[in-house]
Protein backbone atom coordinates (compact mmCIF):
# COMPACT_ATOMS: atom_id res chain seq x y z
CA UNK A 1 0.00 0.00 0.00
CA UNK A 2 1.51 3.56 -0.44
CA UNK A 3 2.25 5.46 2.24
CA UNK A 4 0.06 8.80 2.71
CA UNK A 5 0.96 11.80 4.73
CA UNK A 6 -1.96 13.93 5.60
CA UNK A 7 -2.56 17.82 4.56
CA UNK A 8 -2.35 18.63 8.34
CA UNK A 9 0.98 16.42 8.81
CA UNK A 10 2.32 18.20 6.14
CA UNK A 11 1.81 21.92 6.82
CA UNK A 12 2.33 20.84 10.30
CA UNK A 13 6.13 19.64 9.24
CA UNK A 14 6.10 22.65 7.23
CA UNK A 15 5.14 25.24 9.68
CA UNK A 16 7.77 23.80 12.09
CA UNK A 17 10.27 23.67 10.22
CA UNK A 18 10.12 26.99 8.95
CA UNK A 19 10.94 28.01 12.92
CA UNK A 20 14.40 25.79 13.05
CA UNK A 21 16.75 28.71 14.32
CA UNK A 22 19.82 29.86 11.52
CA UNK A 23 18.21 28.36 8.54
CA UNK A 24 16.53 29.51 5.63
CA UNK A 25 13.75 27.43 4.44
CA UNK A 26 13.70 25.85 1.00
CA UNK A 27 11.08 25.59 -1.62
CA UNK A 28 10.05 22.30 0.05
CA UNK A 29 9.73 24.24 3.61
CA UNK A 30 12.42 22.61 4.88
CA UNK A 31 15.79 23.80 6.30
CA UNK A 32 18.64 24.75 4.30
CA UNK A 33 22.06 25.61 5.43
CA UNK A 34 24.74 27.47 3.56
CA UNK A 35 27.29 25.14 2.62
CA UNK A 36 30.22 25.74 4.08
CA UNK A 37 33.85 23.81 4.55
CA UNK A 38 34.99 21.95 6.61
CA UNK A 39 31.94 21.32 8.58
CA UNK A 40 30.83 18.62 11.59
CA UNK A 41 27.34 17.01 12.07
CA UNK A 42 26.84 14.85 15.07
CA UNK A 43 23.96 13.94 16.48
CA UNK A 44 22.97 16.21 19.82
CA UNK A 45 25.05 14.27 22.18
CA UNK A 46 28.01 15.62 20.02
CA UNK A 47 28.90 19.37 20.92
CA UNK A 48 32.02 17.84 21.98
CA UNK A 49 32.65 15.55 19.63
CA UNK A 50 32.32 18.33 16.94
CA UNK A 51 34.52 20.28 18.76
CA UNK A 52 37.59 18.20 18.69
CA UNK A 53 36.69 16.95 15.27
CA UNK A 54 36.95 20.54 13.75
CA UNK A 55 39.83 21.06 15.49
CA UNK A 56 41.73 18.46 14.59
CA UNK A 57 40.61 19.05 10.80
CA UNK A 58 41.58 22.84 10.66
CA UNK A 59 45.47 21.20 11.81
CA UNK A 60 45.33 19.39 9.46
CA UNK A 61 44.00 16.06 10.48
CA UNK A 62 42.29 13.40 8.45
CA UNK A 63 38.74 13.49 8.20
CA UNK A 64 38.15 9.92 9.62
CA UNK A 65 40.95 10.43 12.32
CA UNK A 66 39.11 13.69 13.87
CA UNK A 67 35.31 12.12 14.14
CA UNK A 68 36.55 9.01 15.39
CA UNK A 69 38.48 11.60 18.10
CA UNK A 70 35.82 13.67 18.05
CA UNK A 71 33.37 10.45 19.51
CA UNK A 72 36.17 8.71 21.76
CA UNK A 73 35.37 11.53 23.96
CA UNK A 74 32.16 10.45 24.09
CA UNK A 75 32.93 6.83 24.71
CA UNK A 76 34.71 7.14 27.17
CA UNK A 77 31.96 9.25 29.35
CA UNK A 78 30.02 7.09 31.95
CA UNK A 79 27.03 9.81 31.78
CA UNK A 80 26.37 9.00 28.44
CA UNK A 81 24.48 5.81 28.95
CA UNK A 82 24.21 4.94 25.33
CA UNK A 83 27.91 4.59 23.87
CA UNK A 84 30.89 3.39 24.78
CA UNK A 85 31.60 3.01 28.51
CA UNK A 86 28.60 3.26 30.76
CA UNK A 87 26.30 1.84 28.00
CA UNK A 88 23.25 0.33 29.13
CA UNK A 89 23.65 -3.06 28.98
CA UNK A 90 22.12 -6.12 27.35
CA UNK A 91 19.32 -8.46 29.42
CA UNK A 92 22.10 -10.19 30.94
CA UNK A 93 23.88 -7.29 32.62
CA UNK A 94 26.75 -7.29 29.71
CA UNK A 95 27.72 -4.29 27.39
CA UNK A 96 27.80 -4.97 23.87
CA UNK A 97 28.75 -2.22 21.62
CA UNK A 98 28.54 -1.92 18.00
CA UNK A 99 30.96 0.86 15.56
CA UNK A 100 31.39 1.63 12.17
CA UNK A 101 33.99 3.50 9.88
CA UNK A 102 33.96 5.19 6.93
CA UNK A 103 36.26 6.68 4.63
CA UNK A 104 35.41 8.57 1.43
CA UNK A 105 38.75 9.60 -0.24
CA UNK A 106 40.09 5.29 0.02
CA UNK A 107 36.00 4.52 -0.21
CA UNK A 108 36.94 1.72 2.55
CA UNK A 109 35.03 0.80 5.60
CA UNK A 110 35.79 -1.24 9.07
CA UNK A 111 33.04 -2.22 11.83
CA UNK A 112 32.69 -3.94 14.69
CA UNK A 113 29.40 -5.41 16.31
CA UNK A 114 28.14 -6.84 19.86
CA UNK A 115 32.05 -6.19 20.90
CA UNK A 116 32.51 -6.65 24.99
CA UNK A 117 35.11 -5.23 27.12
CA UNK A 118 36.41 -2.52 24.84
CA UNK A 119 35.39 0.71 25.58
CA UNK A 120 36.04 2.29 22.24
CA UNK A 121 34.48 0.04 19.32
CA UNK A 122 35.07 3.25 17.16
CA UNK A 123 38.82 2.50 17.30
CA UNK A 124 38.44 -0.97 16.38
CA UNK A 125 36.52 -0.30 13.29
CA UNK A 126 38.79 2.14 12.46
CA UNK A 127 41.47 -0.98 12.84
CA UNK A 128 38.59 -3.03 10.64
CA UNK A 129 39.52 -0.92 8.18
CA UNK A 130 42.86 -0.12 8.31
CA UNK A 131 44.41 -3.52 9.19
CA UNK A 132 42.22 -6.12 7.58
CA UNK A 133 40.57 -7.43 4.30
CA UNK A 134 37.31 -7.67 5.80
CA UNK A 135 34.60 -4.97 6.57
CA UNK A 136 32.69 -6.27 10.00
CA UNK A 137 34.02 -8.61 12.70
CA UNK A 138 31.67 -9.33 15.41
CA UNK A 139 31.73 -10.65 19.19
CA UNK A 140 34.43 -12.89 20.05
CA UNK A 141 36.77 -12.58 17.01
CA UNK A 142 36.35 -8.63 17.28
CA UNK A 143 37.02 -8.86 20.91
CA UNK A 144 40.34 -11.19 20.18
CA UNK A 145 41.18 -8.58 16.89
CA UNK A 146 41.18 -5.96 19.42
CA UNK A 147 43.50 -7.70 21.90
CA UNK A 148 45.76 -8.15 19.39
CA UNK A 149 46.08 -4.85 18.47
CA UNK A 150 46.66 -3.86 22.27
CA UNK A 151 43.69 -2.34 23.66
CA UNK A 152 43.20 -2.77 26.74
CA UNK A 153 40.26 -5.07 28.25
CA UNK A 154 37.93 -3.47 30.69
CA UNK A 155 35.01 -3.72 33.04
CA UNK A 156 32.21 -1.52 30.60
CA UNK A 157 29.57 -1.34 33.51
CA UNK A 158 29.76 1.57 35.15
CA UNK A 159 27.46 1.14 38.31
CA UNK A 160 24.56 3.55 37.56
CA UNK A 161 24.31 0.95 34.33
CA UNK A 162 24.20 -2.07 36.85
CA UNK A 163 21.60 -0.43 38.96
CA UNK A 164 19.57 0.67 36.02
CA UNK A 165 20.05 -3.02 34.82
CA UNK A 166 19.45 -4.96 37.89
CA UNK A 167 16.00 -2.57 38.30
CA UNK A 168 15.06 -3.47 35.20
CA UNK A 169 15.47 -7.11 35.84
CA UNK A 170 13.74 -7.08 39.16
CA UNK A 171 10.83 -4.89 38.32
CA UNK A 172 9.99 -7.06 34.98
CA UNK A 173 7.52 -9.56 36.62
CA UNK A 174 6.79 -10.79 39.60
CA UNK A 175 6.40 -14.06 38.86
CA UNK A 176 9.96 -15.03 38.71
CA UNK A 177 12.91 -14.97 41.54
CA UNK A 178 14.28 -11.22 40.38
CA UNK A 179 13.39 -8.87 43.11
CA UNK A 180 12.42 -9.14 46.53
CA UNK A 181 9.33 -11.42 47.48
CA UNK A 182 5.60 -10.67 47.81
CA UNK A 183 6.14 -10.27 51.19
CA UNK A 184 9.13 -8.58 51.58
CA UNK A 185 9.39 -5.12 53.17
CA UNK A 186 7.38 -1.87 51.30
CA UNK A 187 10.88 -0.68 50.52
CA UNK A 188 13.00 -3.40 49.65
CA UNK A 189 12.22 -3.15 45.85
CA UNK A 190 15.02 -0.17 46.14
CA UNK A 191 17.23 -0.79 48.93
CA UNK A 192 20.36 -2.59 48.69
CA UNK A 193 20.33 -1.79 45.09
CA UNK A 194 23.25 1.20 44.75
CA UNK A 195 26.80 -0.17 46.10
CA UNK A 196 29.04 3.24 45.07
CA UNK A 197 27.59 5.53 43.23
CA UNK A 198 27.98 9.72 43.43
CA UNK A 199 24.44 9.62 42.27
CA UNK A 200 21.88 9.97 44.73
CA UNK A 201 19.48 7.16 45.59
CA UNK A 202 16.41 8.38 44.38
CA UNK A 203 18.11 10.59 41.42
CA UNK A 204 19.50 7.42 40.43
CA UNK A 205 16.22 5.43 40.70
CA UNK A 206 14.13 8.03 38.98
CA UNK A 207 16.73 7.83 35.87
CA UNK A 208 15.94 3.89 35.87
CA UNK A 209 12.53 4.33 36.28
CA UNK A 210 13.12 6.66 33.04
CA UNK A 211 15.08 4.24 31.43
CA UNK A 212 12.93 1.32 31.87
CA UNK A 213 9.55 3.68 30.92
CA UNK A 214 11.12 3.32 26.98
CA UNK A 215 14.58 1.36 26.87
CA UNK A 216 16.83 3.99 24.62
CA UNK A 217 18.53 3.36 21.27
CA UNK A 218 20.91 6.33 22.08
CA UNK A 219 24.17 6.16 19.81
CA UNK A 220 26.55 8.70 18.16
CA UNK A 221 27.00 9.35 14.65
CA UNK A 222 29.65 12.03 13.86
CA UNK A 223 29.82 13.45 10.24
CA UNK A 224 32.66 15.59 8.81
CA UNK A 225 33.84 17.30 5.36
CA UNK A 226 37.18 19.39 5.31
CA UNK A 227 38.19 22.19 3.00
CA UNK A 228 38.84 20.06 0.23
CA UNK A 229 35.85 18.08 0.04
CA UNK A 230 37.38 14.95 1.67
CA UNK A 231 34.15 13.09 3.98
CA UNK A 232 34.14 10.14 7.01
CA UNK A 233 31.54 9.24 9.37
CA UNK A 234 31.35 7.04 12.26
CA UNK A 235 28.59 5.97 14.95
CA UNK A 236 28.93 3.92 17.54
CA UNK A 237 26.70 3.05 20.41
CA UNK A 238 26.20 0.59 23.64
CA UNK A 239 22.85 -0.14 20.79
CA UNK A 240 19.12 -0.79 22.50
CA UNK A 241 19.14 -1.08 26.27
CA UNK A 242 18.11 -4.46 27.82
CA UNK A 243 18.47 -5.85 24.30
CA UNK A 244 19.03 -9.63 23.69
CA UNK A 245 22.53 -10.70 23.84
CA UNK A 246 23.99 -10.80 20.35
CA UNK A 247 21.27 -8.22 18.80
CA UNK A 248 23.03 -5.96 15.99
CA UNK A 249 21.90 -2.73 15.20
CA UNK A 250 21.89 -0.41 12.33
CA UNK A 251 25.32 1.36 13.64
CA UNK A 252 27.65 -0.98 12.56
CA UNK A 253 26.09 -1.74 9.41
CA UNK A 254 27.23 0.05 6.83
CA UNK A 255 24.53 1.64 4.91
CA UNK A 256 22.06 1.96 7.80
CA UNK A 257 23.99 3.42 10.49
CA UNK A 258 26.11 5.43 8.60
CA UNK A 259 27.34 5.79 4.74
CA UNK A 260 29.90 8.01 3.17
CA UNK A 261 30.24 8.72 -0.35
CA UNK A 262 33.12 11.08 -0.71
CA UNK A 263 31.33 12.39 -4.47
CA UNK A 264 28.06 13.19 -2.88
CA UNK A 265 28.02 13.49 0.81
CA UNK A 266 27.84 11.19 4.17
CA UNK A 267 24.26 9.95 6.24
CA UNK A 268 23.77 8.35 9.58
CA UNK A 269 21.42 7.36 12.15
CA UNK A 270 20.34 7.28 16.03
CA UNK A 271 17.29 5.85 17.08
CA UNK A 272 15.55 2.12 16.78
CA UNK A 273 18.03 0.59 14.53
CA UNK A 274 15.71 -2.16 13.17
CA UNK A 275 13.59 0.50 11.85
CA UNK A 276 16.72 1.95 10.23
CA UNK A 277 18.19 -1.86 8.89
CA UNK A 278 15.15 -2.44 7.13
CA UNK A 279 15.24 0.54 4.53
CA UNK A 280 19.08 0.60 4.46
CA UNK A 281 18.73 3.90 5.85
CA UNK A 282 21.93 5.69 5.79
CA UNK A 283 22.68 4.50 2.20
CA UNK A 284 19.33 6.08 1.07
CA UNK A 285 19.68 9.33 2.42
CA UNK A 286 23.04 9.43 0.64
CA UNK A 287 21.37 8.28 -2.59
CA UNK A 288 18.47 10.87 -2.12
CA UNK A 289 20.84 13.53 -2.51
CA UNK A 290 22.58 12.05 -5.44
CA UNK A 291 19.30 12.40 -7.20
CA UNK A 292 19.54 16.45 -6.20
CA UNK A 293 17.61 16.23 -2.92
CA UNK A 294 18.96 18.64 0.12
CA UNK A 295 20.44 16.50 3.17
CA UNK A 296 17.19 17.81 5.13
CA UNK A 297 14.94 16.45 2.35
CA UNK A 298 17.29 13.33 2.03
CA UNK A 299 16.61 12.48 5.41
CA UNK A 300 12.92 13.39 5.36
CA UNK A 301 12.86 10.87 2.95
CA UNK A 302 13.97 8.13 4.88
CA UNK A 303 11.85 9.32 7.81
CA UNK A 304 9.14 9.11 5.31
CA UNK A 305 10.16 5.10 4.30
CA UNK A 306 10.36 4.29 7.84
CA UNK A 307 6.59 5.38 8.43
CA UNK A 308 5.30 3.84 4.89
CA UNK A 309 6.50 0.40 6.69
CA UNK A 310 4.05 0.95 9.01
CA UNK A 311 1.50 2.26 6.47
CA UNK A 312 2.00 5.53 8.52
CA UNK A 313 -0.26 4.41 11.50
CA UNK A 314 0.79 6.62 14.39
CA UNK A 315 0.04 4.50 17.15
CA UNK A 316 2.32 1.95 16.00
CA UNK A 317 5.01 3.71 15.17
CA UNK A 318 4.61 5.54 18.75
CA UNK A 319 7.30 3.67 19.73
CA UNK A 320 9.77 3.98 17.13
CA UNK A 321 12.42 7.18 17.68
CA UNK A 322 14.71 7.35 15.09
CA UNK A 323 16.39 10.34 13.76
CA UNK A 324 18.56 10.61 10.36
CA UNK A 325 21.79 13.23 9.79
CA UNK A 326 23.35 14.65 6.31
CA UNK A 327 26.21 16.69 4.95
CA UNK A 328 26.78 16.96 0.97
CA UNK A 329 29.72 18.05 -0.93
CA UNK A 330 28.83 21.46 -0.57
CA UNK A 331 28.67 21.79 3.07
CA UNK A 332 24.96 21.76 3.27
CA UNK A 333 23.61 19.85 6.20
CA UNK A 334 20.19 18.72 7.28
CA UNK A 335 18.63 16.11 9.58
CA UNK A 336 14.59 15.04 9.87
CA UNK A 337 12.84 13.01 12.80
CA UNK A 338 9.95 10.95 13.16
CA UNK A 339 8.16 12.40 16.36
CA UNK A 340 7.90 16.12 16.41
CA UNK A 341 8.22 17.72 20.39
CA UNK A 342 6.57 15.66 23.03
CA UNK A 343 5.56 16.58 26.72
CA UNK A 344 8.03 15.12 28.78
CA UNK A 345 7.20 13.44 32.67
CA UNK A 346 8.62 16.55 34.01
CA UNK A 347 6.07 18.38 32.13
CA UNK A 348 8.54 19.78 29.70
CA UNK A 349 8.66 19.87 26.18
CA UNK A 350 11.49 18.25 24.27
CA UNK A 351 12.37 18.26 20.74
CA UNK A 352 15.11 16.19 18.83
CA UNK A 353 17.72 18.14 17.98
CA UNK A 354 21.37 17.78 16.12
CA UNK A 355 24.36 19.19 16.27
CA UNK A 356 26.49 21.16 13.48
CA UNK A 357 30.27 22.87 13.36
CA UNK A 358 30.10 24.73 10.52
CA UNK A 359 33.87 26.26 11.22
CA UNK A 360 32.37 29.50 13.05
CA UNK A 361 29.88 28.13 15.46
CA UNK A 362 28.97 25.10 17.75
CA UNK A 363 25.37 24.30 18.01
CA UNK A 364 22.23 22.59 18.30
CA UNK A 365 19.60 22.66 15.65
CA UNK A 366 16.31 21.55 15.99
CA UNK A 367 15.56 18.67 13.79
CA UNK A 368 12.58 19.11 10.98
CA UNK A 369 9.67 16.12 11.85
CA UNK A 370 7.17 14.10 9.78
CA UNK A 371 4.35 14.15 12.64
CA UNK A 372 3.02 15.91 15.27
CA UNK A 373 3.95 13.78 18.58
CA UNK A 374 0.61 11.82 20.01
CA UNK A 375 1.00 13.73 23.40
CA UNK A 376 1.37 16.92 22.00
CA UNK A 377 -2.27 17.10 20.41
N1 LIG B 1 20.67 3.00 16.59
C1 LIG B 1 21.30 2.22 17.53
C2 LIG B 1 20.73 0.89 17.71
O1 LIG B 1 19.58 0.67 17.42
O2 LIG B 1 21.43 0.02 18.17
Amino acid sequence: MKAKITRRDFVRTSAAVGAVAGLSTNLYGLPQSKGTRPLVVSSSNGLRTNEKAMQMIRAGADTMDAVIAGVNIVEDDPKDMSVGYGGLPNEEGDVELDASVMHGPSKRAGAVASLRHIKNPSKVAKLVLERTDHVLLVGEGALRFALAHGLKKEDLLTEEARVVWLRWKETRSDRDAWGPGLDAPPDSQTTGLILDSDMKREELLALADRIIASPPTGTINCLAINERGDISGTTTTSGLAFKIPGRVGDSPLIGCGLFVDNEIGAAGSTGRGEECIKINGAHTVVEMMRKGMSPAEACMEAVKRVAANYNNDKKKLQRVGINFYALNKQGEHGAATLWGPSIGEDGRRRRSQYAAHDGRENKRIEIPYLFESLNER
